[in-house]
């Protein structure tokens, strides 16, 4: 039997200042704004300052969830940062926020599941507060993923931006628990297909590395494609399975943003109406982990989630990682 149940009660988000358009690109690579448009659906993107690490990013969205949340920076008691573009190897960057912050009563870790790390790191922290470990938990998913981009591979550049996101979870009764259903899955076998080769423990950083441009993300695009609408679709097909909801009564699908033409395949096989599948990856790109909670924290603050909505946040990344989270929203009454 659960102790407790979980809720949000605050989302914050934060994208730096420089926005770098399609034509801004058209002048870097052999590339044009319709390309982009027509293959991906994206314009513009947000890049980090040089000195912004990203624990800057996460510190902005984390004040703003924590002042919605109306909760002091030392009532946190878990910090998660989802990311795979963390400040330094160690110590994590849920480390360098806490500082910043000063939430000093908080045990901090991160969690790199890249596109999927801010479903798995909700569903870690939900699980904490649910068993009473923890009673209110900061969950971030924040990147710096411009520290990865080859600005000469037109293939890969176009796709991405920097940004973070965060939402304020509460412990409450098991019977007011907003997570009604969630999964997380991965297949290692298709590792190759996402990732940034050197730079870790198997390829140190090194002059030969460097020169080899084996600090940067490599993609096979095509393959992910497709691997990403079939894992979607599944991982969403099974957390309404097992809260017994039908893809009609979600308000709002919010799937990882990487490719409209992907969202849109991933909505049309779920049968969810295009007016009830959120997207904003026209303006941001694929910010991996920081994705999922730009969107929540745009939708919360916006007015378009009310007391009750079922929302189904689903996400595919590398690893290849993939994870859903159904919930239904806590907010006020209209
Ligand atoms: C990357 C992606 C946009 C490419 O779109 P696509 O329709 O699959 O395009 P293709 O890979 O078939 O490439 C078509 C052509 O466009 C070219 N091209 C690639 N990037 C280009 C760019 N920025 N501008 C102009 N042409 C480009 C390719 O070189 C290729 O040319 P070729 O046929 O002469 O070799 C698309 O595959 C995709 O979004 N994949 C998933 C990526 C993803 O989701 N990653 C993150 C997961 S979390």
């Amino acid at each position: 039997m659960k102790q407790f149940g979980a809720t949000i009660v605050g989302t914050g988000s934060y994208t730096p200042e420089r926005i770098l358009t399609n034509h801004d690109l058209e002048q870097m690579v052999d590339t044009s704004d319709e390309w982009i448009q027509a293959r991906t659906g994206i314009r513009e993107r947000h890049i980090a300052a040089p000195q912004q690490a990203t624990s800057d990013l996460a510190f902005e969205a984390a004040k703003s969830a924590l002042a919605q949340a109306g909760c002091r920076a030392d009532d946190i008691d878990l910090i998660i940062v989802a990311t795979i573009s963390p400040d330094r190897p160690f110590p994590n960057t849920a480390c360098f926020l806490q500082k910043k912050l000063g939430a000093d009563q908080a045990a901090c870790f991160s969690l790199e599941a890249a596109c999927s790390g801010f479903v798995y790191a909700l569903q870690v922290a939900a699980s904490l507060i649910r068993t009473g470990a923890h009673r209110r938990a900061l969950v971030v998913g924040a990147e710096k993923i411009s520290m990865f981009v080859d600005w000469q591979d037109r293939n890969t550049c176009v796709l991405f931006g920097d940004g973070a996101g965060a939402v304020v979870l509460e412990a409450t009764t098991p019977e007011s628990d907003i997570f009604l259903a969630a999964n997380m899955g991965a297949d290692g076998s298709y590792a190759e297909l996402l990732t940034v080769p050197a730079g870790g423990s198997q390829m140190p950083p090194s002059r030969q590395a460097i020169e080899a441009k084996k600090q940067y993300l490599k993609m096979e695009g095509r393959e992910v494609f497709k691997l990403a609408v079939n894992a979607m679709v599944e991982s969403a097909k099974s957390v309404m399975r097992e809260a017994g909801l039908e893809s009609s009564q979600l308000r709002w699908l919010i799937p990882h943003q990487a490719n409209t033409r992907i969202i849109q395949a991933v909505g049309k096989r779920l049968a969810v109406p295009e007016a009830n599948v959120f997207m904003n990856l026209d303006k941001y790109g694929n910010t991996s982990a920081a994705t999922i909670p730009i969107c929540l924290d745009q939708l919360n603050r916006g007015g378009h989630l009310t007391r009750g909505d079922y929302v189904l946040m689903v996400a595919f990344g590398g690893g290849l990682t993939w994870g859903a989270s159904l919930l239904r929203w806590p907010g006020t009454e209209p």
